[in-house]
C-alpha cells in the first residue's frame, strides 16, 4: 500500500566539528557536507529504500537546490508529482552541526516548504485517497498539517504526526485525531512543559500527553530506543549498541520504517522493533538519508547484530 508524505524538503548543509562555536568566536571545523534533508523528505526516502510505495507532497523553491532535490526523490523512486517549485522563493536549508559526540543542533530556514496550503490538498486529492497511511511533521505551515488530519480523517486514511521541530502552537485535539503521535524527548518535554531527564520523568511527561486523549504515543528516545503508549498499555522497545558518527536524521530514519512496516501489513509492536533497529543502523553513518539502509543493507546489518 502507498504512503503519503506531506512535508518538507530541504538542503542540509552539515558541518562536523569537535567544538560548536561561541558568540563572536570564529573556529575551524573538521569536515563539510551537503545533502537531502528535510523531516518529511527523509521520512520518504527511508520508507522508500525499504520497498514502500511513496508519494511526497511537498515544496522546493526557484534555485538549484530544486533540481537536485527532485533528481534525489526520483534516484530513490519517491513519487514527486507533487513537490513543485514555488517562483520567486528559496528551497529549504538547513545548516545543521554535528559534535564530537555525533549529536546535531540543526537550524532550518523553511523557504518554500511555508507555501505548502491547505488549498494544495485538493489537487492531490484523488491519489491521496489511495494511500494507506499519511505521515506529517511541523516544517510546513500548521494550517496544512491540520487540514492534511482532517483529509485523512474524512477518508479513513490513518494518520501519523511527527510534531517535529516541536511547537507550542499545537493544537493538541489534531494531534489526537491522529492514529500514531511520534516525539521524540526533546519534543516532548517542550509539549508538556516538563522534565525528561530520566526514565520515570520521561513516563511521568508521556502519561501526561497521553491523557489528552491521543490514540497511540510513541516517544522515540535515542540510544535507549522507543515507549509506546496506548490506553492503560505500556511497552518499551531497547535499542542495540552501536557506535554513532552523526545521529541526524535518525528519528526520520524510525518514522520511515515504522510506516513502511505498517504498509506492508505489520503489527505495530513488531514494527516498532525494526524502526528502532532502522534508526540505530542509521547513526552508524553519516549525513541524514545517505545514512539510511535499504531492505536488503538493513537485513544484512540485522543478522549480524
Ligand atoms: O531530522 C533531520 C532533518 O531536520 C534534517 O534533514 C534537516 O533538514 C531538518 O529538517
Amino acid at each position: 500500500m502507498k504512503i503519503a508524505v506531506i512535508g518538507s524538503v530541504m538542503v542540509d548543509l552539515i558541518a562536523y566539528t569537535d567544538t560548536v562555536p561561541k558568540a563572536g568566536e570564529t573556529l575551524v571545523a573538521k569536515e563539510f557536507a551537503m545533502g537531502c534533508g528535510g523531516k518529511g523528505a527523509n521520512q520518504a526516502v527511508a520508507a522508500s529504500k525499504l520497498g514502500a510505495e511513496v508519494l511526497m507532497m511537498g515544496r522546493v523553491g526557484d534555485d538549484a537546490f530544486a533540481e537536485n532535490s527532485l533528481a534525489n526523490f526520483e534516484k530513490y523512486g519517491v513519487s514527486t508529482k507533487h513537490v513543485t517549485k514555488v517562483p520567486g522563493v528559496s528551497s529549504g536549508v538547513a545548516p545543521i552541526w554535528v559534535d564530537a559526540d555525533s549529536q546535531n543542533r540543526i537550524l532550518i530556514i523553511p523557504g518554500a516548504n511555508m507555501h505548502l496550503l491547505p488549498a494544495d490538498l485538493d489537487a492531490a486529492a484523488d491519489e491521496l485517497k489511495q494511500c494507506s497511511m499519511i505521515i506529517l511533521q511541523l516544517e510546513i505551515p500548521l494550517e496544512t498539517v491540520y487540514a492534511a488530519i482532517e483529509f485523512g480523517n474524512s477518508n479513513g486514511i490513518p494518520v501519523l504526526l511527527n510534531p517535529a521541530p516541536a511547537s507550542t502552537e499545537l493544537d493538541i485535539d489534531y494531534a489526537c485525531r491522529c492514529d500514531y503521535f511520534v516525539p521524540n524527548e526533546t519534543e516532548l518535554e517542550i509539549l508538556t512543559g516538563m522534565p525528561v531527564g530520566n526514565d520515570d520523568e520521561i513516563a511521568a511527561a508521556a502519561s501526561s500527553l497521553l491523557a489528552k486523549g491521543l490514540k497511540n504515543l510513541i516517544v522515540t528516545l535515542g540510544d535507549k530506543g522507543a515507549l509506546w503508549m496506548h490506553g492503560s498499555e505500556r511497552q518499551h522497545v531497547s535499542a542495540p549498541t552501536v557506535s554513532a558518527v552523526d545521529t541526524t536524521g535518525a528519528g526520520d530514519g524510525f518514522i520511515g520504517c515504522f510506516a513502511a512496516e505498517l504498509a506492508a501489513g505489520t503489527d505495530v509492536a513488531a514494527a516498532l522493533g525494526r524502526a528502532v533497529s532502522y534508526a540505530s543502523h542509521s547513526v552508524t553513518g553519516k549525513g541524514t538519508q545517505t545514512s539510511y539502509a535499504t531492505a536488503e543493507e538493513f537485513a544484512q546489518w540485522q543478522s549480524s547484530h
